[in-house]
């Protein structure tokens, strides 16, 4: 069994979830369940990043302590990702001890490895981002990424002595060109290390709310050190060897741009000084845009997946944020379209099409599984869909990937009307008309496995109504996307629609 390690980052509970966290952790989540599908050993981690300035400031302004807050809120995400059905492994906060103790080990290699030197910093710092600008990266006087001013800051710090690791890394991504991916962000990268590395802060004496050096405990680390180091944390390093073995080096990091240059910049330096694999591919999408503005904790306009959970269910957020969204580039969320997508690819396409299959079989076939056809003209189509799927998860193109599945719904549709079975049964033509169904009913049990990481619980409600027994989420690829596995003779139930119609609200 080879091991899968996939990771989102681990997102700072200042305040509550929104749709934009939901996005990075849905897309986890539907890479997960889709290679357990496979029979790997994934180990699928979340958690929340509790250190750092803006945590100590977001607790200050609510009149509790860093800990309160981040105990509350952290429990906030916690919450959201269970009502998403999210399947992590594991859920590591920066303030548990296993994580001290890890990050304490790491330091001290780093340190002994000679890459830790004192100095005095001066500069520029947003708080919101938790990193230093340069003059020129600024854009009006303030930070690119929030639009909020900087804050002037001088203190003694310790350096991570990233300078060394140009060459080092420039080597490393030319060895190994998927290692960030898509494409336009590796250049982006590359350009990045080209323009020259400075070494970066690392530690803070200004506040106290973060991971003491063990060599000089007046000063905590600084929070993106500490925080890109729980994706090693939490799988052992510094408290569970074998454990760090079975998993590292993580296969993705699914990140957000805002992101990238910490992961695919400090975060390799970090583990080539001391002496750790690099993770095989950092992959970072694009931002969802609200009214064309990325969407944030620190600006106006989230929206809380809660909400749109109650609208659509946990499945239609699923597919919207999938398949509606491509995963790389930007994408504007609106209501509008969501809705309008539910509608024709969810209600119309898939749930009509589980819908009118179901009530046939029931009523043509006394609700038993025909016998299908082994060369069935669908047998084509439902080995594009899996292949269409398969090779686009591969490259996290997750909208094409299920694009190929919908393919597979609308020619089943298709050959409904084409073979027009209501015709056949007035007809009393019963071996055509069960030869049609039966071959449906194979379609809908492909699509049931295929769906089954994206929308967990509309794929498990088809399989029960397919009259199979055990889940969908237990079969294993590639021989459940073979054709002719549903056993003639299964008791069918038609059931209520699996997505019911919506009006614009
Ligand atoms: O950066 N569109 O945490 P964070 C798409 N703690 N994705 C979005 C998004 C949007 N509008 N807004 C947020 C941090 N995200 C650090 C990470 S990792 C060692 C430490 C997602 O709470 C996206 O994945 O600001 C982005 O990278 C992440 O949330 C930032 O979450
Ligand atoms: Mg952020």
């Amino acid at each position: 069994m080879s091991s899968f390690y996939v990771t989102t980052p681990i997102y700072y509970p200042n305040d509550v979830p929104h749709i934009g966290h939901a996005y990075t952790t849905v897309a986890g989540d539907v890479l997960t369940r889709w290679r357990r599908m496979f029979g790997d050993d994934v180990f699928f981690l979340t958690g929340t990043d509790e250190h750092g300035l803006k945590i100590q400031r977001a607790a200050e302004a609510n009149g509790i302590t860093p800990q309160q807050m981040v105990d509350r809120t952290s429990a906030q995400f916690q919450e959201t990702w269970r009502l998403l059905d999210i399947a992590n492994d594991d859920f590591i906060r920066t303030t548990e001890p296993r994580h001290y103790a890890g990050v304490s080990q790491f330091l001290q290699t780093v340190y002994d490895a000679g890459d830790i030197e004192l100095g005095t910093y001066e500069g520029l710092y947003c708080v919101s981002c938790e990193a230093y600008y340069n003059e020129d990266e600024l854009v009006d006087g303030c930070c690119p990424i929030h639009g909020r001013p900087v804050e002037h800051v001088t203190e003694e710090n310790y350096f991570f002595k990233l300078s060394r690791y140009q060459d080092p890394l420039l080597h490393h991504y030319a060895q190994h060109p998927e290692a960030v991916q898509p494409d336009s962000r590796r250049n982006e990268v590359l350009g990045f290390i080209k323009q020259g590395l400075r070494d970066f802060s690392m530690s803070r004496t200004s506040i106290n709310w973060g991971v003491p050096l063990p060599w000089d405990p007046k000063h905590v680390t600084y929070v993106w050190f500490d925080a890109l180091l729980n994706y090693c944390t939490a799988v052992g390093y510094g408290t569970d060897p074998q454990k760090f073995e079975r998993y590292w080096p993580a296969d993705y990091h699914l990140v957000g741009k805002d992101i990238l240059r910490f992961h695919a910049v400090y975060w390799p330096a970090m583990l080539m000084s001391a002496g750790l694999e690099l993770p095989k591919c950092v992959f970072a999408h694009g931002w969802l845009l609200v009214g064309g503005e990325k969407m944030s904790k620190t600006g106006l306009n989230q929206i809380a997946p809660a909400d749109l959970v109650a609208e659509f269910g946990v499945d239609g957020f699923r597919y919207h944020f999938m398949v509606d969204q491509r995963f790389g580039p930007d994408g504007d969320f609106s209501y509008e379209a969501m809705l309008a997508r539910y509608n024709s690819d969810l209600a119309n396409n898939f749930g009509n099409l589980a819908n009118r299959v179901l009530t046939m079989a029931v009523n043509y076939c006394g609700g038993v599984v025909p016998d299908t056809r082994a060369d069935g003209p669908l047998v084509d189509a439902a080995a594009a869909a899996f292949d269409g799927l398969r090779s686009n998860m591969a490259k996290l193109d997750f909208s094409s990937g299920y694009g190929a599945v919908w393919e597979l719904i609308r020619a089943t549709n298709s050959f409904i009307e084409d073979e027009q079975p209501w015709a056949l049964n007035k007809a009393g033509d019963h071996a055509a008309v069960a030869a049609v169904i039966g071959d449906c009913l194979e379609a809908l049990r492909i699509v049931s496995v295929l769906t089954c990481p994206l929308m967990p619980r509309a794929s498990a409600e088809l399989w029960r109504r397919l009259g199979q027994p055990g889940r969908p989420d237990e079969q294993r690829l590639p021989d459940a996307a073979g054709w002719g596995l549903l056993p003639a003779g299964n008791r069918l139930e038609r059931g209520a629609p699996l997505f019911p119609r919506k009006e614009p609200s």
